[in-house]
């Protein structure tokens, strides 16, 4: 098995487990990426076998996927407080603060996961680091109306970012704004650093999530790990 299909596996194992957890009635907050892909499809499958859920979409993306499965969904407006999200990321450290975004979701991401009572976090043995920032840049959701001076600001607070482009033109969020992709030489205290972002004139969020997720489900060659945090029900 080559390296690509090893991650697939076990990104595979982490989703089907998280899925797995996933109750009868629950208003369940779904993520975006190649991660919670898997999810989406076991959560298809139990509810084709009569597991009755409501999905909230973190993305464009994801409420394709979810459509496509046969999957109920629903907004935030209709129900404002959601049971358990499930969601991948890019980092985490062993304080299961992370970093999420590179997919382009972070805004509805963050909206949803501070949403609801559990954040299910799915993830492979490679996402994993001692600080955040090492391995992946900081995704930050800025408005496109001068993102120039945005990125100024910015690059006083990170070593250099690089506005995100796809096929050739800015990458555009689901939100209609830009993202900025900032690189750390690691992140030492992601709160403050996720405070003093966010209190950028232009930022709209960034991917630093910090005291949030309840819960790590990693896939790892002998099987899911499992992470929680402390105090987390
Ligand atoms: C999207 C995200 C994703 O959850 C994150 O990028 C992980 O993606 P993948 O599961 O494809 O590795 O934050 O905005």
């Amino acid at each position: 098995m080559d390296t690509e299909q090893l991650e697939k596996k076990l990104k595979r194992l982490a989703a089907e487990h998280a899925a797995d957890e996933v109750e009868n009635e629950m208003i369940v907050g779904l993520g975006t990426g190649s991660t919670t892909y898997y999810a989406l499809l076991k959560l298809g499958e139990r509810v084709r076998g009569g597991l009755d859920i409501i999905g909230i979409p973190t993305s464009q993306q994801t409420a394709k996927i979810a459509t496509a499965q046969g999957i109920s969904l629903s907004t935030l407006r209709e129900h404002l407080e959601v049971d358990v999200t499930i969601d991948g990321a890019d980092e985490v450290n062993p304080d299961l603060d992370l970093i999420k975004g590179a997919g382009g979701a972070l805004v509805r991401e963050k909206i949803i996961a501070y949403a609801s009572k559990r954040l299910i976090i799915i993830v492979d043995e490679s996402k994993l680091v001692e600080d955040l920032g090492s391995n992946f840049s900081l995704p930050v959701e800025i408005v496109p109306f001068g993102w120039q001076a945005t990125q100024l600001a910015l690059d006083r607070i990170c070593r250099r970012s690089e506005l995100r482009y796809v096929d050739k033109a800015p990458f555009i969020s689901d939100n209609g704004n830009y993202i900025l992709d900032c690189n750390f030489d690691g992140i030492p205290d992601p709160a403050q650093t996720e405070r003093i972002i966010n209190n950028l004139p232009g930022v709209v969020e960034n991917g630093l999530f910090v005291n949030r997720a309840d819960k790590v489900i990693i896939g790892t060659a002998s099987g899911t790990r499992i992470q929680e945090r402390r105090g987390a029900a």
